[in-house]
C-alpha cells in the first residue's frame, strides 16, 4: 500500500521520473549510454545511418529484420500507395490559426486520420501494421502541408517516383531535392526513427496498454515529443546559436548563462547517455558537410565551441541527437518550428513499433505513487465550507 509509511520505513521506494525502472522486455532497440552503444533490433545505429535507406529502417522495426530486396520493394511501394491526405485534414490545417504551434498542428491532423480509416480499431496484427504504413506515409505531408500553409503556399502532391526522405523534401520546396540534401535527410530520419522507453514512445506504449488504438496511441506521443525536454530541444538548440551570433561569443555567453540558477543548455544531456549520443557523432559531420555546402560554417563552427566547453565543466555534459541535427537542418534552409515535427516524421515508425510489441504481450500499465496528502479529512457540507 502506498501510504507516507511504507515510504518512509523504505518497504516502498519512489523512482523519480521513473529512472532506472525496468517496466518491460523489448527486442527493439538496446541503449548503452556509457560504450556508447545503440542498436536497432540488434543492428548498429552506424552501419544502419550509412547504409540504409529509412524504408528499410521503417520494414526492421515493424518486422525485426532488415528486408531483403524484394521485401524493400513492397514496403517502399506500400508507403507509397498510402500517400494522400485526406481532404478535411487538408482543411484542417487550411484553417489552423497562422499563431499554432506546427507540433499541435501536426498532433491534431494525426488524431483526425483516425475518422478517415474505415477500421481505426482493427487490432489484428494485419490491422496494425496497414496503420503503421499509413501513418509513417502521411506524416510528411502533414507537416509539410503546414509549412507551405504557413507561408501561403498550396500543397504539393506527393511525387510516387520518390523515396520517403526526397519526397518529404519536394513535398516541403516543390523541387526535387539534390543527392546531398536527400542523403541528410534520409539520415536524419533514420537515426531518429527508435530510441527504446524515451518518454514519448513510453507514451504510445501507456495508451496502447489500455487496448486503445493506434491513432490514440501516436497522438499521445505526439504530445510527449512536443516538450522542450524531449523532441523540443532541437528548436531551443537553434534559438541559442542565433541568440549567441557569433563563434567569439560563444565562451562569454555560456559563462554567464552557467551563473544563472536552474539553467538548462537544450541539445546537451541525456538520461540514459552518460558520454557522447552515438547519433551525434553521425550527426556532427553531416552538420558540417551541410555547412560547407551551403557556404555558412558559422553554426556548426559555434556548436563545436559550445561541445568542448561543455566537455570541460566540472560536470561535463554531451551533446544529444538534438544539438547537430538543429545546425544540420538550419543550413538545409529548414525553419526551426518544424525541427521537432522532422524527428515526429521519423519517429512514427518506432511508435508504431513499440504499439505492436506492446500489444503482442499486453498488461495494463498502472504505476503507483507515494500519497502525501491529507487522510480522512472530516466531510463539511457546501453550505458550512
Ligand atoms: N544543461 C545544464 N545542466 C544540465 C543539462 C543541460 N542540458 N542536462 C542535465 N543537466 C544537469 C542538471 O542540472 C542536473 O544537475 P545537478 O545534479 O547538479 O542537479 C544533472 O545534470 C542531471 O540532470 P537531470 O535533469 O536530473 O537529468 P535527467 O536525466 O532527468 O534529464 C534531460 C535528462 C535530457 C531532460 C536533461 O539532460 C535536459 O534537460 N537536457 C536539455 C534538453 C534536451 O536536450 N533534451 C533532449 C534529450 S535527447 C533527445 C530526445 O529525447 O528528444
Amino acid at each position: 500500500m502506498s501510504t507516507p509509511e511504507n515510504f518512509s520505513s523504505g518497504r516502498l521506494q519512489i523512482a523519480l521520473g521513473l529512472q532506472d525502472v525496468v517496466v518491460d522486455e523489448s527486442k527493439i532497440c538496446f541503449i548503452d549510454g556509457v560504450a556508447p552503444k545503440l542498436l536497432y533490433y540488434g543492428y548498429n545505429i552506424h552501419d544502419l545511418a550509412e547504409n540504409c535507406s529509412y524504408e528499410e529502417i521503417v520494414y526492421l522495426l515493424l518486422n525485426g529484420k532488415l528486408p531483403n530486396k524484394a521485401e524493400l520493394a513492397k514496403i517502399s511501394t506500400d508507403l507509397v500507395a498510402a500517400r494522400g491526405l485526406p481532404a478535411e485534414v487538408f482543411e484542417t490545417i487550411k484553417h489552423a490559426p497562422k499563431s499554432s504551434i506546427p507540433m499541435d498542428v501536426l498532433r491534431t491532423c494525426v488524431s483526425q486520420l483516425a475518422l478517415s480509416d474505415p477500421k481505426p480499431n482493427d487490432d489484428t496484427p494485419e490491422g496494425r501494421y496497414r496503420k503503421s504504413i499509413r501513418l509513417t506515409a502521411l506524416f510528411p505531408e502533414i507537416v509539410a502541408a503546414d509549412y507551405r500553409n504557413r507561408r501561403g503556399e498550396a500543397p504539393n502532391k506527393p511525387n510516387p517516383k520518390l523515396g520517403h526522405a526526397s519526397n518529404f523534401l519536394f513535398l516541403l520546396h516543390g523541387k526535387e531535392p539534390g543527392p546531398s540534401a536527400a542523403k541528410t535527410m534520409d539520415v536524419a530520419l533514420v537515426l531518429h526513427a527508435e530510441h527504446s522507453f524515451n518518454a514519448s514512445t513510453f507514451t504510445a506504449r501507456v495508451i496502447a496498454a489500455t487496448l486503445s488504438d493506434m491513432y490514440s496511441a501516436v497522438t499521445g506521443a505526439i504530445g510527449a515529443l512536443k516538450g522542450p525536454l524531449h523532441g523540443g530541444a532541437n528548436e531551443g538548440v537553434i534559438k541559442t546559436l542565433v541568440e549567441i551570433g557569433d563563434v567569439s561569443k560563444v565562451e562569454p555567453w555560456l559563462n554567464e548563462k552557467f551563473k544563472e540558477k536552474g539553467f538548462r543548455l537544450m541539445g546537451f544531456g541525456h538520461r540514459v547517455y552518460k558520454t557522447l549520443d552515438p547519433r551525434a557523432v553521425v550527426l556532427k559531420k553531416y552538420s558540417e558537410k551541410s555547412g560547407k555546402e551551403h557556404g555558412v560554417t558559422k553554426w556548426f563552427d559555434m556548436s563545436v565551441k559550445i561541445e568542448a566547453m561543455m566537455k570541460t565543466r566540472e560536470k561535463p555534459l554531451y551533446p544529444n541527437v538534438d544539438f547537430y541535427s538543429a545546425s544540420t537542418y538550419y543550413t538545409m534552409g529548414l525553419p526551426p518550428e518544424i525541427f521537432t515535427p522532422i524527428f515526429a516524421v521519423s519517429r512514427v515508425a518506432g511508435w508504431c513499433a513499440h504499439v505492436m510489441e506492446q500489444q503482442s504481450h499486453n498488461r495494463l500499465i498502472r504505476p503507483d505513487c507515494a500519497y502525501i496528502g491529507v487522510m480522512d479529512a472530516p466531510f463539511i457540507p457546501l453550505d458550512k465550507r
